[in-house]
């Protein structure tokens, strides 16, 4: 069995496609799957449907299940596994909203398949799980595989990978837009808006590159304020890069008033709001997102990770 967490973007999403930092963290929704050594086929169960393949066979292009798939039949090549693999996913995590439902499926199915032949390994699982998205559904920067496998907060860039950031208990308030989007569209979206908008894309990614050591500052201290204010100020290079809309907004401004700051989270274009709270408004901030969405929920950031969920 493996399982991983669900993650938010605290900041730099979409600008870490591109070389910058981010920060993200863990919250408490999980992924369960289930790996066994049975029959002489790949059988997939899922939410998102079911598969069976047999030996060669692959999923077509773009196919939700491709990831898992991809997993089990390189789990079968790389330990030279004679059968069939059945993996079964059971998720508290909603799809297609920016809070890592396929990053987290990626990852615990890695570890659980893992698992049937080797010692566990994390770096090994999330590179696995990495692979398997990339070949699935293009350019992803690795930000959301490692909250996902790593847990708690973390920086993160595409060079030197990701480093635990020390920080207090968090609580976020997290809203539903109610539209889901596919990451790798908005992704190739945010590459047309760099190509048309080379300067304006630059300045971007240079105020993010200095929101992080901010942000990480911030939570190392303890101070909510700078870290929302920092969240705000990302918020407006998101608005800039087409990825927030009418109803994002009014659900951003919906938990700025009672929060320390709200942004969208993830790849946005439809998704979800998060706004920075603590214990004292979190019923608040949550009553008001709730308002202004098709549902919010209160989440809870461990930064001693993923295991004590
Ligand atoms: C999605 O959670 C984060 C993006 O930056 C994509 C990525 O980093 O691969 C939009």
């Amino acid at each position: 069995m493996g399982s991983a967490p669900a993650k938010v973007v605290l900041l730099g999403e979409h600008f870490v496609v591109h070389g910058t930092g981010a920060l993200l963290c863990a919250i408490n929704k999980r992924v369960r799957v289930t790996a066994d050594i049975r029959g002489d086929t790949i059988r997939i169960r899922s939410a998102l449907g079911d598969a069976v393949l047999g030996p060669g066979e692959a999923l077509p292009a773009g196919h939700p299940l491709g990831p898992l798939a991809h997993l089990a039949a390189r789990a079968i090549s790389r330990f030279g596994h004679k059968g069939g693999l059945e993996i079964a996913v059971e998720s508290e995590i909603p799809p297609g909203v920016g809070l890592g439902s396929s990053s987290a499926c990626c990852v615990a199915a890695a570890g659980a398949l893992r698992g049937l032949f080797a010692d566990p390994d994390r770096a090994d699982s999330m590179a696995a799980a990495l692979e398997a998205e990339r070949t699935a559904f293009g350019a992803a920067s690795g930000a959301d595989s490692a909250a996902c496998t790593y847990g708690g907060i973390i920086e993160y860039d595409s060079i030197s990978g990701h480093h635990t950031v020390e920080g207090p208990l968090l609580r976020l308030a997290v809203a539903d837009s109610g539209r889901a989007h596919s990451t790798a569209e908005v992704v190739r979206k945010v590459d047309g808006f760099r190509r048309d908008n080379g300067a304006e894309f630059a300045d971007l990614c240079k105020k993010v590159s200095g929101l992080i050591p901010r942000a990480r500052a911030a939570i190392e201290g303890g101070d909510l304020e700078g870290l929302g204010s920092c969240m705000s100020e990302n918020q407006e290079c998101l608005d800039r890069i087409g990825v927030s809309d009418g109803v994002l907004r009014s659900m951003v401004r919906a938990g700025d008033g009672p929060s320390y700051g709200a942004k969208v989270t993830g790849a946005g274009d439809g998704g979800c709001v998060i706004a920075l709270a603590d214990e004292e408004c979190i019923g608040r901030v949550v009553e008001s997102l709730g308002a202004a969405s098709e549902g919010s929920f209160a989440a809870s950031v461990d930064p001693s990770g993923l295991d004590t969920f």
